[in-house]
């Protein structure tokens, strides 16, 4: 039955096609269950006040518990005659409980109201995502604690570079995610400031208590500007910010997952339980996890962006273009979620590090080079000219189609009489990497190091 929204100012009906336009209740149904405690915590705080009966609330609450177990068993599925979450929730609510049922919205507007929901919706969200963000971490700090003594090549613009170990490489995504998990953090503590009772947009007549609505619903704070409270969006905004960065890192990841495990770096296979076939090309196993993941980032992206656009141009204070928000938060939270369980997934069981095929990587290039010029800077000539040198090696050894620890010591003399034998040692890619022992840096002993400071900071809550 289609029934009367508005106030008794309103004679003619919408037009179904903008009937349709208007609504939101196709998705902000996903709100429903952030709307009733909301609402619940409205209804004791009139109480509280004496702005209405306690036996009142008392109805209300029980009202609204009630459209709870209705919704959870199925039995609660507003159409789009109801325009939103909230007509369609006090509707029913009324249809309950009686002409007491609209007494709810006392002292309250949707735009406080759609705005308490949100925030309520996105706290929630984000402990989710720093709980998904931790086991994401727990997995690579198991690869790391097994692969401190696996080397891997380095790279710099693609380009074998330096040896470094597996560990070293995975904790420095650890480390991004670290990040992540702390930034989330940060904007829980602003999502949580509470704009009920801000009413429209200008307060309420009524002697409110928003501090005990607030603590009801374990808000941090409340917004001390009705104007701001019904009006600011920075929350969604820093949320996206956070799930692209999320997003960019996942991204990142993936790519090297992909390139890892082509023919041409093989330095990992797909497990059975992540990869994917070709309908076309048996003998294809393909990436389609990591691949998916480097993919949904651009959406996450375009919902930051969204939502950057859909503000800039907002006079003060609720405009009907903030009901654009909720499928932008809504997609983005499902998305970072998605990706960051698959990724989990990928990690602890879908690929296996191919250690043989690694070892045999750092064993075959120049990525050595630097090691032998920082051998004769440590022993006085000076680095730029055995950078030179070491060069020059480089070429005639490329030429001869030799690597560095192919030369003979006499070679290595003629090149600078400040070699000696224990040159194959100092380039000898264990010891390359080993030598590393800067703080930050590859060695071995930085590693250990590495990880214990990661094992602290993931207890951190
Ligand atoms: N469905 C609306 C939204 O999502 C609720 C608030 C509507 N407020 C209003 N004044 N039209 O933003």
């Amino acid at each position: 039955i289609q029934q009367k929204t508005w106030s008794d100012r309103f004679e003619g009906s919408l037009h179904p096609a903008i009937v349709q336009f208007n609504a939101s209740i196709g998705f902000d149904i996903e709100l429903i269950e952030y709307d009733l405690t909301g609402s619940i915590a409205h209804a004791k705080m009139l109480a509280h006040t004496g702005i209405i009966a306690p036996e009142e609330a008392q109805q209300l609450v029980t009202g609204l518990e009630q459209i709870r177990q209705e919704y959870r068993q199925g039995q609660f599925t507003p159409g789009i005659d109801q325009e939103d979450v909230h007509f369609a929730v006090e509707r029913r609510l009324t249809e309950l409980v009686g002409d007491v049922g609209k007494k709810l919205h006392t002292a309250r507007s949707r735009n406080d109201q759609v705005g308490t929901d949100i925030r309520l919706y996105l706290r929630e969200q984000i402990k989710d995502i720093r709980t998904q963000l931790r086991e994401f971490q727990g997995v690579l700090l198991n690869h790391s604690q097994t692969h401190v003594e696996t080397l891997i090549p380095g790279y710099t613009h693609l380009q074998r570079a330096q040896p470094i170990s597996l560990a070293h490489h995975l904790l420095a995504y650890f480390q991004m995610a670290q990040r992540d998990w702390e930034r989330l953090g940060e904007i829980y503590a602003r999502t949580n400031i509470s704009p009920l009772g801000c009413g429209a947009l200008a307060g309420t007549t009524f002697p409110i208590d928003r501090h005990y609505s607030a603590e009801l619903l374990g808000f941090g704070g409340v917004y001390g500007n009705s104007l701001d409270g019904v009006s600011d969006r920075d929350f969604a905004i820093e949320f996206l910010n956070a799930a692209s960065l999320i997003m960019v890192h996942l991204s990142r990841l993936s790519e090297e997952m992909i390139l890892w495990s082509s023919h041409e770096f093989s330095f990992i296979s797909l497990t059975d339980s992540c990869a994917t076939g070709s309908s076309i090309m048996p003998q294809k196993k393909n990436p389609d996890v990591p691949e998916l993941v480097r993919g949904k980032a651009g959406r996450v992206f375009g919902h930051l962006q969204g939502m950057l656009v859909l503000m800039k141009g907002l006079p003060l204070a609720y405009n009907k273009d903030l009901q654009e928000d909720k499928e932008a938060i809504f997609d983005g939270v499902k998305t970072v979620k998605g990706c960051l369980e698959a990724m989990t997934i990928l990690l602890g069981e879908g690929i296996k590090f191919r250690q043989e095929r690694l070892a045999q990587a750092v064993a075959e290039d120049f990525s050595n080079a630097t090691d032998v010029a920082d051998y004769l800077a440590a022993r006085g000539v000076p680095f730029r000219e055995a950078y030179n040198l070491v060069g020059k090696v480089v070429k005639t050894s490329t030429a001869a189609g030799k690597l560095l620890k192919d030369l003979t010591l006499e070679e290595w003399q003629q090149l600078h009489p400040k070699f000696e034998s224990d040159i194959y040692e100092a380039i000898a890619p264990k010891q390359v990497v080993a030598a590393r022992n800067s703080y930050g840096g590859t060695g071995f002993e930085q590693i250990r190091q590495a990880i214990a400071r990661a094992i602290a900071q993931i207890e951190q809550t």
